[in-house]
């Protein structure tokens, strides 16, 4: 199946009364473990990778590419509507490179730019991403940081409504990720979102919005944040630490003498990393269901 638009997923979910969940992978594993709980809901699901969490210069000497190579292949054989998004660039160069290898949808973390860097930077990344017939996601405030703690706030800002209006205007976007108390990576606990201040913004934003720190959004609050324009969560910390845990099951029980072939990348059951993707498969069902996905593809 080609590659379905971001955007259009997105519009269509909002008119459907759902949201398509963007689960990060970080290799094929993991890649295929949301595929095949994508097809196993048969729901719309955007693929992709995020460079937050990438080192830079790996991103920089061909892991963008090497990354949409894996992408592509797996995107292609899908039996349901998918989108390849390059999550979180750290540089406008990096997008442009995503887009170039095939990605075709781009998130830049702009959080740290002044207003007038980031509206030229994002208008031209919009333009450029036009010309493939690529989505642009961008952020305007910036989401609080886990800490060991808790919750850090202190470089935190909320989006601004009529901010975030100007900058949709200024410069094209697709879809704006919104602050509104969410928090990226939270291993424990629920973020204090505020759904007022979401629906502020959907009040003044006419765009498709996306709720990043999907692993600690409250799932009671689903429903209204749908009703607040949201047509994508990010889930990330949650997904590896289900892979992770399953791992840890089996290292914990391993037989001495192991084959190392059966257990390092044969794809066979014996396969440890097959088991971290069963594990991971399950927990994005999960969230589909709860984003309302299910059957929606
Ligand atoms: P979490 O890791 O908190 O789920 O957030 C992921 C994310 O927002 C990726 O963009």
């Amino acid at each position: 199946m080609a590659l379905d638009s971001m955007r259009g997923m997105m519009d269509r979910a909002r008119a459907g009364g759902y949201a398509v969940g963007y689960f990060e992978a970080w290799d094929s594993y993991s890649l295929e473990a949301v595929l095949e709980a994508a097809e196993a809901e048969q729901a719309p699901v955007i693929l992709g990778f995020g460079c937050m969490m990438a080192d830079g210069a790996w991103l920089d000497a061909g892991g963008v590419e090497m990354l949409a190579g894996l992408g592509l292949p797996l995107a292609h054989r899908a039996r349901v509507p998918v989108a390849l998004l390059l999550n979180e660039a750290h540089t406008l160069e990096q997008a442009r490179r995503g887009l170039d290898a095939g990605f075709n949808a781009v998130m830049m973390d702009r959080s740290a730019w002044a207003w007038d860097r980031a509206v030229r930077e994002i208008a031209e990344l919009v333009a450029y991403a036009r010309t493939r017939g690529a989505s642009v996601e961008a952020e305007l405030g910036r989401l609080p940081d886990a800490v060991a703690e808790g919750i850090d706030d202190s470089a935190a800002a909320l989006t601004d409504p009529e901010q975030a209006a100007e900058f949709a205007h200024l410069t094209g976007i697709d879809c704006l990720a919104v602050s509104v108390g969410n928090v990226h990576l939270l291993t424990s606990g629920y973020a204090p979102v505020d759904l007022d201040h979401l629906e502020a913004i959907h009040r003044r934003v006419g765009l498709p919005l996306v709720m990043h720190g999907g692993t600690s959004f409250p799932p009671q609050a689903v429903p209204r944040a749908l009703a607040g324009g949201v047509a994508k969560f990010n889930v990330g910390t949650i997904l590896k630490k289900r892979f992770l845990d399953a791992i840890r099951g089996r290292v914990a029980v391993w037989p001495a003498g192991v084959d190392p072939h059966q257990v390092l990348g044969s794809h066979k059951d014996t396969d440890l990393l097959n088991t971290g993707k069963t594990a991971m498969a399950a927990e994005v069902r999960r969230l589909i269901k709860l984003y309302g996905g299910s059957g929606k593809a």
